[in-house]
């Protein structure tokens, strides 16, 4: 073990990770340099853009903000969870049927947010939607086919509640 090296222990998509870490490793280079889930993108790299957005004990943090060390006996989901077996998750598909994205720079950070946003939650309004997604930077999209996508996926949820 390097000298530097901290022993490590937490959850990464469902997988328990017995690692040691250099403490100077941020969360995100870990998942991308070190498991090799590049689905989360690095963006500004000090807690802007959102792009780096993944859940820890199922609260949407920015990844680049945290040291990896600082998981030890958490439970890190990335956008790789959503998917399974191949198939994607609702908002995943209707991100895909309503075109809520162009270059996907920003989605992944996105739809962890959002799958924070929707767990547990009895409603929702187009207000409250805007609010989140305002977290996020998108150079693209002009967030009109985002925030239709996500609307889509509350009314699929039975749960979307129109203030507009
Ligand atoms: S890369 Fe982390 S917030 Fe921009
Ligand atoms: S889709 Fe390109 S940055 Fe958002």
């Amino acid at each position: 073990m390097d000298s530097c090296s901290t022993k490590v222990m937490f959850m990464l998509n469902d997988r328990k990770l017995n690692v040691e870490i250099d403490p100077r490793i941020t969360l995100l280079e870990f998942i991308r340099n070190h498991e090799n889930l590049t689905g989360t993108h690095a963006g500004c790299e000090h807690g802007v853009c959102g792009a780096c957005t993944v859940l820890v004990d199922g609260k949407a943090v920015r990844s680049c903000l945290l040291f990896a060390v600082q998981l030890n006996g958490q439970n890190v989901e990335t956008v790789e969870s959503l998917a399974e077996n191949n198939t994607l998750s609702d908002l995943q598909r209707n991100f895909w049927e309503y075109h809520g994205l162009q270059c996907g720079f920003c989605t992944a950070g996105i739809l962890m947010s959002l799958t924070e946003f929707f767990r547990g939650r009895s409603e929702c309004t187009e207000t409250e939607i805007r609010e989140l997604l305002s977290g996020h930077l998108c150079r693209c999209t002009g967030y009109t086919n985002i925030i239709r996508a996500t609307i889509a996926h509350a009314r699929d949820q039975g749960i979307f509640c129109d203030d507009s």
